[in-house]
């Protein structure tokens, strides 16, 4: 029977009960569920609104039905409504009575937001840390290809060479900035304790948000508004836009991955640990754990815009379909935990063939842009050095040759300025060491990097 049923006079039909039902979904949250109703019980207790022995004898027995479901003792039962009138009911039958006053003041609307900011909570914290790892994989796999040189890309076309070490680096970045959401967001989450807030307009009980939000870790503000902090679900929705713009970055690499694995780069070979066969040609190796995280993330999209649009149009405060929600944010939370968990492993998993990254760069005129500059270094307005380089990339072309293979009298067709020193200027490993500039390929330029990233991740 549900908590609410006492005015009904008929029985609800099963098939509208569990359609009702979200004890299989919200289930996760009830260790989140069991510090909140704590906090609650003592704040009842605090103020007077329960005898301090109700309060304690609450807030203890909540403590053991947490120890109870760590050691697995718990015995959830799976046809409640959901979990937060499960915990009531269990309360009940352990506590009689007392079990019942845990309620005071408290509407489940308020219950449910505040297991809701709990469990992100512990997952921000989560994902801090496992972003850390990966962060920390990335420029460990960097470390060792400061010097790989290899063609860096602009529309798929080879541009200008860089540094696998650099290449990774872009990651790195990206990363750090999903971290610095996550630290944001997580701010943002302990700054808004909904507990108080009731159904939508707080109570006539003499409650304390403030004593309430001090007694769960982790949180620093109460709500501000009590319709507010029991109907919105930004939270969730700023949460899935992280997750779905992390698993865009992971998508990207993925991607790479799977291009510069295959025969027409052969860029990269991957570990057999990360890779699996065809079930009828035994000469293949793919790679299925990058696609998976490539089509993961549309998985996490349509997470992310299935809670947008549950929530337009709804009107305050609370509906039942933000019973949805949650759904939704824990299917996003879990496959980007399990691509996020993968990536330090596939790194590792990935071989570098530096011999064919660097024959790549001998071809596609890599260092056009370099024999310009150095006509401009020699004094000629970029434009023009520009012209000229580009007519001997057209000379080349229509020679079989690279810009490397051209005698000093083929230079000096083009323009007198070349001399015996334009050979030093295209050698690619020079095109990438004298781009030593900010954020640029040089080793020593990423080298630094590495470490400015290392010391802002921990
Ligand atoms: N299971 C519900 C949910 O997650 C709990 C809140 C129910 N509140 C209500 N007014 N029916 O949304």
């Amino acid at each position: 029977m549900a908590i609410w049923s006492n005015k009904f006079h008929e029985e609800m039909s099963q098939d509208a009960y569990q359609f009702n039902q979200s004890i299989q979904v919200d289930y996760r949250l009830l260790d989140a569920d069991l510090r909140g109703s704590k906090a609650h019980a003592a704040m009842l207790g605090h103020q007077g609104i329960l005898g301090l022995e109700e309060s304690d004898s609450l807030v203890k027995e909540l403590e053991q039905m947490r120890q109870d479901f760590a050691d697995g003792t718990l015995a959830v039962d799976f046809t409640t409504e959901d979990v937060h009138s499960f915990i009531e009911a269990e309360l009940t039958n352990r506590l009689g009575t007392i079990g019942k006053k845990v309620h005071t003041g408290r509407s489940r609307n308020d219950q449910v937001a505040t297991a809701m900011r709990i469990y992100v909570l512990d997952e921000l914290q989560d994902f801090i840390e496992k972003t850390q790892l990966a962060i920390e994989a990335i420029l460990t796999k960097a470390e060792g290809h400061l010097d790989t040189i290899m063609p860096g890309y602009t529309h798929l076309q080879r541009a200008q060479p860089i540094t696998y070490a650099h290449y990774l680096l872009a990651y790195a970045q990206m990363f750090s900035r999903d971290l610095s959401r996550f630290a944001d967001l997580s701010n943002r989450v302990a700054d808004d304790m909904p507990l108080g807030a009731g159904a939508l307009a707080t109570s006539t009980y003499p409650i304390d948000p403030f004593y309430t939000t001090d007694q769960v870790e982790g949180f620093t503000a109460p709500y501000v508004n009590s319709i507010d902090a029991v109907s919105n679900n930004d939270y969730a929705i700023e949460f899935l836009s992280d997750l779905a713009m992390m698993s865009m970055h992971m998508s990207r690499y993925a991607e790479e991955t799977i291009m510069w694995s295959s025969q027409e780069f052969r860029f990269i070979s991957l570990k057999d640990s990360f890779s699996t066969g065809s079930s009828i040609m035994p000469q293949k190796k793919n790679a299925d754990i990058h696609e998976l995280m490539r089509g993961k993330t549309g998985r996490v999209y349509g997470n992310l815009m299935s809670v947008l649009t549950i929530m337009k149009g709804l009107p305050l405060a609370y509906n039942k379909d933000l019973q949805e929600i949650k759904e939704q944010l824990f299917d996003g939370i879990d496959h980007v935990k399990a691509m996020l968990s993968l990536l330090p492993g596939m790194l590792e998993a990935t071989i570098v063939n530096k011999e064919i990254m660097y024959a790549a760069c001998g071809t596609g005129f890599l260092n056009a842009t370099d024999c310009a500059d150095y006509l401009t270094n020699k004094g000629m307005a970029f434009r023009d050095a520009y012209q000229v380089s580009g007519d001997l990339v057209g000379y080349c072309t229509k020679n079989h040759k690279s810009l490397e293979e051209l005698t000093l009298a083929e230079y000096q067709e083009f323009s007198d300025l070349f001399d015996a020193d334009i050979y030093d200027a295209i050698d690619l490993k020079n095109c990438v060491y004298r781009r030593n500039v900010a954020g640029g390929p040089a080793p020593e330029v990423v080298t630094a990097a590495i470490a400015r990233v290392r010391a802002n991740i921990s």
